[in-house]
């Protein structure tokens, strides 16, 4: 029913330092001064729109600060944007606008719906990687990034204190599939059901007791990607608080970035593609399911080594 996230619409302190900030992470600027907002293309057709955080045209806020407003989902075709209207009706915030819909999720962020594809077979593939068995790089080397360039907008993070009322909500409205769970901690949702590990991922912490944006996360390439993205952050003295490292759940490297947007911005690569087939798998929380490996504070661009917090 829905294929991915389309855009997301951002209420922020400091327009001009997420213009920065972005642009380092390698987002594509496209304009900064129309309407007073910057907008950023992803490749893979999706975009990030920024405004002042006080501007009258975004929706209300589910946090105090800069964080994200708004997020709209694609709905691949008009009947299946016809059964949202339906099923959506009785939601707080249910609205249509010609041809967008809109609703508040549990958390109170608000929700859009447009009848779009993204795109999948975007033509910068990557270069392959010779493993055991699977020989797929010949005569080639592997790359070294200088920047990262995300293809898309992979997932976004909420704290959802009523977990179990936003996990539904997602699941019985949106028809979103669970992919794995931490008992009463989190759930990894997928928007189609076949598809990349999660779209959304809801997170409940013990005090973190009010909704809002943990971080949203940007698909590169791979593995090189997220390295060479990452420590060009810190070459720009953003903090890249952890990275790289591997989650167990989901499979993906990844490298996080404390963001002026908001929450965190994340990196990542080479994460799960599941069918219907696939079983979700339920895990009481430990802190080995976040990172298999991780370098805690990041890596220098300087030396290439570990930040020496000392
Ligand atoms: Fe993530």
């Amino acid at each position: 029913m829905i294929n991915g996230i389309k855009t997301l619409k951002f209420g922020v302190e400091d327009r001009e330092k997420c213009q920065e900030f972005a642009t380092d992470f390698g987002l594509k600027q496209v304009h900064s001064d129309i309407d007073d907002t910057t907008k950023f293309n992803m490749d893979n057709s999706s975009v990030i729109y920024v405004y002042n955080k006080d501007d009258v045209r975004l929706p209300p806020a589910f946090e105090e600060g800069s964080t994200l407003r708004e997020v709209t989902w694609a709905v691949n075709r008009q009947e299946d944007f016809d059964k949202l209207k339906e099923s959506l009706k009785d939601v707080d915030g249910y609205r249509v606008d010609e041809n967008t819909l809109y609703c508040l999720d549990p958390n109170g962020l608000t929700l859009s719906f447009e009848v779009d594809i993204l795109k999948t077979n975007l033509e910068q593939v990557s270069v392959g990687i010779n493993q055991y068995g699977s020989i797929n790089r010949v005569n080639q080397a592997s790359p070294v990034y200088e920047k990262a360039s995300p293809l898309g907008i992979g997932h976004v993070v909420l704290f959802s204190p009523n977990l179990k009322a936003a996990q539904t909500f997602y699941e019985e409205k949106l028809g979103f599939y669970l992919s794995d769970a931490y008992n009463d901690r989190g759930a990894f949702l997928r928007c189609s059901a076949e598809g990349w590990h999660h779209n959304l991922f809801l997170l409940k912490l013990p005090n973190k007791k009010e909704p809002g944006l943990n971080h949203v996360a940007f698909i590169v390439r791979d593995i090189h990607e997220v390295i060479g993205g990452g420590l060009n952050m810190n070459r720009k003295k953003w903090d890249s608080f952890i990275g790289p490292g591997r989650h167990p759940v989901s499979s993906a490297y990844f490298w996080y970035v404390h963001s002026p947007f908001g929450g965190a911005f994340e990196y990542y690569t080479n994460d799960d593609y599941l069918t219907p087939e696939w079983q979700p798998r339920h895990y009481d929380y430990s802190l080995d399911l976040f990172a298999e490996w991780a370098v805690e504070g990041g890596i220098d661009s300087a030396t290439r080594r570990q930040i020496n917090k000392m």
